[in-house]
C-alpha cells in the first residue's frame, strides 16, 4: 500500500484527507496550525513535525494550501517538502496558484528528482466531503498514474490536462467564471429588491429557466436570509480573481467584468468578511 502524505488540513484539505483514511491509505499529516492534525492522531494516522518528514516518510505527498505564498512556503526552505524529496518520490500540489507558483514548485521537486503533479480542484466543501471534486491534474503523467488510486477518493472526475501551468490556468478560468456569475446574482437581487421584486420569486424565475444552475440554487437563498457560513472563504475568491487578472494581464486578454467583479469581493474583503463565504461579496452590493 502506497505511503500518502497530506500537508495543509484547512476547510478542503481536512475532508480530503479524511477520505484517503477511510479508503484506508497509510498517512502522515502536517498543518501549520497544529490544533487541526488533533483529530487525525485521533484516526490513527502519523502526525510529523514539519513538511520536510512527511514528504520524507511518503512515496506520495499531497498539499492543499490557501494561496502561492502558502504553497511556497510549504515547499521551499529546510524544512520544507522539496528537502525531503528524493527519487522516486512524487508530490501532488492540489492548492489553487499561479501557473508560476506551480512551475517553480514542480522545478524544486524535479531537481531533488521527484516528480511533480498539480491538481487544483473544482467544487467545495461538501464535494471535498463526499469525494466528489472534479480534479484538474497536469505535470508528470507518471506520477498521475501512480497517484489516481488516492485522486479518485477524492474526486469523481479526475483530469490530465498536460504541462505543469495547465492545471492552474483552467482553475483561474474556472473560477473567474464563478466570481463573476456570483457578483451578477448578487446586483440581480439587489435591484430587485429596490424595485420591490419578492426575492424568492427573482429565485424562482432564474431557476426556471436557461440561467438555472446549482450555484444559485444553492446560494441565493443563503443570501437573502444573511447566512453567509463559510465553504469557500471569499479572501481565496479575491484571490483567484487578482491571478486570473494577472494571467490576463501577461496575455494582454482583456477582461472587461472579471476586473469588476474583483473590485466588488476587494470591497467586501475590506469590510471585513475575507474568512466569510464568497458569497458575503453581496455585502459590498447589497449592505
Ligand atoms: N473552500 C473551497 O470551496 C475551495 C474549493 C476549491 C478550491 N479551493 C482552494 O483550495 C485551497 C484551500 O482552500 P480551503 O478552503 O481549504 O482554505 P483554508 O480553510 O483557508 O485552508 C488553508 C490551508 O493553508 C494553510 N496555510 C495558509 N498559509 C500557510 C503558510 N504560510 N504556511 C503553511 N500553511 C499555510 C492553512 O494552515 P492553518 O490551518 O495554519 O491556517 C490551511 O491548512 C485554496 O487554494 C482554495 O482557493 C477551495
Amino acid at each position: 500500500m502506497l505511503k500518502i502524505g497530506f500537508i495543509g488540513l484547512g476547510i478542503m484539505g481536512n475532508a480530503m484527507a479524511r477520505n484517503l483514511v477511510k479508503a484506508g491509505f497509510d498517512l502522515t499529516v502536517w498543518n501549520r496550525t497544529a490544533d487541526k492534525c488533533r483529530g487525525f492522531a485521533e484516526l490513527g494516522t502519523t502526525v510529523s513535525a514539519t513538511p520536510r518528514q512527511v514528504a520524507e516518510a511518503s512515496d506520495i505527498t499531497f498539499a492543499m494550501l490557501a494561496d502561492p505564498a502558502a504553497a511556497e512556503a510549504v515547499c521551499f526552505g529546510d524544512d520544507g517538502v522539496a528537502a525531503g524529496i528524493s527519487a522516486g518520490k512524487g508530490y501532488v500540489d492540489m492548492s489553487t496558484v499561479s501557473p508560476e507558483t506551480a512551475l517553480s514548485v514542480a522545478a524544486a521537486i524535479r531537481n531533488r528528482g521527484g516528480q511533480f503533479l498539480e491538481a487544483p480542484v473544482s467544487g467545495s466543501k461538501k464535494p471535498a466531503e463526499e469525494g466528489t471534486l472534479v480534479i484538474l491534474t497536469a505535470g508528470d503523467r507518471e506520477l498521475y498514474d501512480r497517484s489516481l488510486p488516492a485522486l479518485e477518493k477524492m474526486g469523481k472526475k479526475v483530469m490530465f490536462l498536460g504541462e505543469v501551468g495547465q492545471g492552474a490556468c483552467m482553475k483561474l478560468v474556472v473560477n473567474m467564471v464563478m466570481g463573476g456569475m456570483m457578483t451578477m446574482l448578487c446586483e440581480g437581487l439587489a435591484l430587485g429588491k429596490v424595485s420591490g421584486l419578492r426575492a424568492s420569486d427573482l429565485l424562482d424565475v432564474l431557476d426556471a429557466g436557461a440561467l438555472s444552475n446549482p450555484m444559485f440554487r444553492m446560494k441565493g437563498p443563503q443570501i437573502v436570509q444573511g447566512n453567509f457560513s463559510t465553504a469557500f472563504p471569499l479572501k481565496h475568491m479575491q484571490k483567484d480573481l487578482r491571478l486570473a487578472l494577472g494571467l490576463a494581464g501577461q496575455k494582454g486578454q482583456p477582461l472587461y467584468t472579471a476586473a469588476a467583479a474583483n473590485e466588488c469581493f476587494k470591497a467586501a474583503l475590506g469590510l471585513g468578511h475575507g474568512d466569510d463565504d464568497f458569497s458575503a461579496v453581496s455585502r459590498a452590493i447589497m449592505p
